[in-house]
């Protein structure tokens, strides 16, 4: 049955992007295949960025020279370079906020590799004094939208010359979303100054006036068996910034020889816990990969002024049908619908 309606989709949506270069077009193909595809799937109607594509959300990732962070700005830069998506790819969005110019080499490290020769200079990085709140917010400045961790790894660096040094002598703390899997890290862990960040990084999206922020609960990279939210749930909640708040159950690897192309690779369960309680932990794999897309997803699907807690759990492979039916290049991440279904189930 899929099969049947697959290739007539498949040969039109060619055929139209042949016939239409100016990627502007692209949606309608897009829309054709999704109104054909509501046969046979249930239709999701988004209320986050994606339910009014025309305008443009800005949107900020703190800590994107690790994996976890890369993922994520590398997937929101193809949101933001298809419309559909709600995401602005222009104006410095996405934008990648780090302290030295280590972060920023490794993030490019990241895009190029496994967003296939992507890349973001210093338009879309931000080289960033992180123990200034005026700082980081001067960061924010039209911005919409943030995603970061709960604690950082942080590594001791010199202040990159002509950023925003004083003396040459500077040092400062580069900062990584949770634990990155190089080997060049030479990573501390410093929970004092890693609350004092998260605490600056919400003080500045408060005064900035970002409409939601996804924050990522990196805590049980450190240690596996604290649950942590509700330090960080009644800080967000003191701050007033409407967010979704994710929880990983599992632990985290890396996919080999990942590309975007490659998108989600594991079937995963998302459910909304109502107390801490509820809140789960777990030994199962979960890819960073996937985890980072549905960070992105959240902010396309759901709607910005709710609050949520969210958990996701790996559960298995995903179905390697539904990954054969799209076009890698129309696809911000290849079968994010099956994310965009669970998140829509779970809120
Ligand atoms: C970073 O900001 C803090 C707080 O405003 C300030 O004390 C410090 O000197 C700044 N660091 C650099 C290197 O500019």
């Amino acid at each position: 049955m899929m099969s049947f309606l697959r290739v007539p989709v498949l040969t039109l949506c060619l055929i139209l992007s042949l016939a239409f270069m100016d990627p502007s077009k692209h949606s309608r193909c897009s829309a054709f295949s999704m109104s054909m595809m509501s046969a046979t799937t249930p239709k999701v109607v988004p209320k986050g960025s994606a339910a009014k594509p025309y305008e443009k959300q800005k949107v900020a990732v703190f800590g994107a020279g690790g994996y976890l962070g890369g993922c994520i700005y590398g997937f929101l830069q193809r949101a933001g370079s298809l419309y559909g998506t709600g995401i602005s790819g222009v104006g410095g969005s996405p934008r990648a906020v780090v302290a030295t110019s280590a972060g920023s080499v490794s993030l490019n490290g990241i895009l190029s590799k496994n967003f296939i020769l992507a890349q973001a200079d210093e338009s879309f990085v931000k080289l960033t004094n992180m123990t200034s709140v005026d700082a980081i917010q001067s960061r924010l400045n039209g911005f919409d939208a943030a995603i970061l961790g709960t604690r950082f790894t942080l590594e001791p660096r010199p202040v990159t010359l002509g950023s925003y040094e004083k003396s040459p002598n500077d040092k400062t703390m580069e900062f990584y979303m949770e634990r990155p899997r190089i080997a060049t890290v030479k990573g501390v862990d410093d929970t004092t100054y890693s609350l004092q960040l998260f605490n600056n990084i919400l003080q500045a999206c408060k005064s900035e006036g970002l409409r939601h922020l996804v924050v990522i609960e990196t805590d049980s990279e450190f240690d596996t068996d604290t649950v942590a939210g509700d330090k960080y749930l009644a800080l967000l909640e003191e701050v007033g910034v409407p967010y979704t708040y994710i929880r990983p159950v599992g632990s985290f690897e890396n996919l080999k020889e990942y590309t975007y192309a490659k998108g989600v690779q594991s079937t995963l369960k998302i459910t909304r816990p109502t107390s801490l309680e509820e809140f789960q932990s777990g030994s199962g794999t979960l890819y960073r990969e996937d985890f980072a897309a549905v960070c992105v997803q959240a902010l396309l699907s759901l709607d910005w002024s709710d609050n949520r807690v969210l958990q996701v759990e790996p559960v298995g492979s995903l179905d390697q049908e539904i990954a054969d039916r799209a076009i890698p290049q129309r696809e911000w991440c290849m079968n994010s619908d099956s994310l965009q279904e669970l998140l829509a189930v779970a809120s």
